[in-house]
């Protein structure tokens, strides 16, 4: 198998993942970009990514990249990568409708000779356990002579971030050597180096442990600042100190939200539970992490009682997952707002990374700009945004009424410039 320029690839899903996927395949091959959702197709036709990953003066210029929402034009492609999201329930278990929906498109429009690549997170087994058989059933080809699978997990980091696709390692699994092959070419011409492993079941495991590991460094990290609190101990000087030793590994606490870090150690322990194993760290980690946007809220809670809790103002600034992007998506600091107005506090909220009409599903105030001297009673810098940091905290202490608290979870500012931090 060659690499042409004829050949045809259909990027599944152009969200994060699949968007900066498919303009860079795009670059040696026709690309389609197919998404479900008409609106995104709609605005990608007119160069507008509401993922803010590329500029539309960018996209203008990127040839061979067309979009569709019609399953009738990813007929006849050589490739297709399965970019779809992969969330849990409300049970934290893994959600996996678009994926099979996904592949339910791609085995009604499979050609013999094809490859199917799946990129989305998933548990080790998911692709060949879930997948295959769907593929099987409708396509009516055959597994490794009619058609062949593949997995290669993104690690892409969206938003301001210097870690993207072209500087990544990527690895890449699948069951045939020759397909194995004809992928590494691939992506060697997209990424930074291409990691093949021995099969998909491990490529799997490698994307679900990668973000295990994190959730869990993070959820110590977390534990501690709770405990060196109690111990009247500053955190920040502790893990300054530490990491001054050659094997120490630097994590900051905070909320962990999001779709990978929060949600991907649930596939995994789903499959381990299935397995009639119960892990242990893993979950301790989750809880731990989960529990902070309350732990956060009750902090608040405490430190304002001495004047009231009903009806204080609070300032929300930060309403993303993490720092110096706009996505939402399972934001915790949602969690510590509806905490804090259970308790009759009047939440404000400013994100300047965030569109308004995104913050819609969010009931109370939404503020546009920071221009209200001495009104509020407190102030949360939920992440670390870089337009917070250019805004400056005198900025932000004018809006906080004389003696007010600004609680800077993820210490955005020096510590001695605010009141509390995690
Ligand atoms: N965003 C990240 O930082 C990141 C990093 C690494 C891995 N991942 C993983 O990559 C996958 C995709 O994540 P994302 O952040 O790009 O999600 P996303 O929501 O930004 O994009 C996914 C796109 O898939 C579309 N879609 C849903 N069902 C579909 C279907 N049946 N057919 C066609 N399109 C469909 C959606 O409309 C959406 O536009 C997930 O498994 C995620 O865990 C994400």
């Amino acid at each position: 198998m060659i690499i042409m320029k004829k050949n045809k690839f259909t990027v599944v899903g152009v969200g994060y993942v699949g968007l900066p996927l498919a303009v860079s395949l795009s670059k040696f091959a026709k690309v389609i970009g197919f998404d479900v959702n008409k609106k995104r197709i709609q605005n990608l036709r007119k160069h507008i990514d509401d993922t803010n990953e590329f500029k539309s003066n960018y996209l203008k210029k990127v040839k061979d990249l067309n979009y569709s929402f019609k399953t009738t034009e990813i007929k006849d492609s050589d490739i297709f990568f399965i970019t779809v999201p992969t969330p849990i329930n409300k049970k934290k278990k893994p959600d996996l409708k678009n994926l099979i929906d996904a592949t339910k498109i791609v085995s009604r429009n499979l050609k013999k000779g094809s490859i199917i690549v799946y990129e989305s997170t998933v548990f080790p087994g998911c692709t060949e356990e879930i997948c295959l058989p769907l593929i099987e059933k409708i396509s009516n080809l055959k597994y490794n002579k009619d058609f062949y699978l593949a997995y290669s997990p993104e690690r892409i980091n969206p938003g301001k971030s210097k870690f993207k696709l072209k500087n990544t390692v990527k690895i890449v699994g699948s069951s045939n050597k020759k397909i194995l092959r004809y992928l590494k070419k691939i992506y060697q011409n997209i990424c930074l180096k291409v990691h093949p492993v021995i099969d998909i079941k491990t490529a799997e495991a490698a994307k679900i442990i990668e973000n295990t590991q994190r959730d869990i460094n993070i959820a110590l990290i977390n534990e501690f600042s709770i405990i060196f609190k109690k111990m009247n101990l500053d955190i920040n000087k502790i893990l300054e100190a530490a990491n001054t030793k050659w094997n120490f590994i630097k994590f900051e606490p905070g909320l962990v939200g999001g779709h990978c870090i929060g949600v991907d150690p649930y596939y995994l322990t789903y499959k381990l539970e299935k397995m009639n194993y119960k892990p242990k760290m893993i979950l301790a980690g989750r809880k731990i992490n989960d529990n902070m946007s309350k732990y956060v809220a009750k902090k608040i809670l405490n430190d304002l009682k001495l004047t009231k809790p009903k009806k204080k103002k609070i300032l929300i600034l930060g309403a993303t997952f993490k720092e110096n992007c706009s996505d939402l998506r399972n934001s915790k600091i949602f969690d510590t707002i509806k905490f804090l107005e259970k308790k009759g506090i009047k939440v404000y909220l400013f994100d300047p990374l965030v569109p308004i009409e995104e913050l819609k599903s969010f009931k109370g105030n939404i503020v546009k700009k920071l221009d209200r001297k001495n009104f509020y009673d407190a102030a949360v810098i939920s992440v670390k945004h870089e337009e917070f940091i250019k805004l400056g905290i005198k900025k932000i202490r004018q809006n906080i009424k004389n003696k007010g608290l600004i609680f800077d979870l993820k210490s955005t500012f020096p510590n001695n410039q605010t009141d509390w931090h995690l």
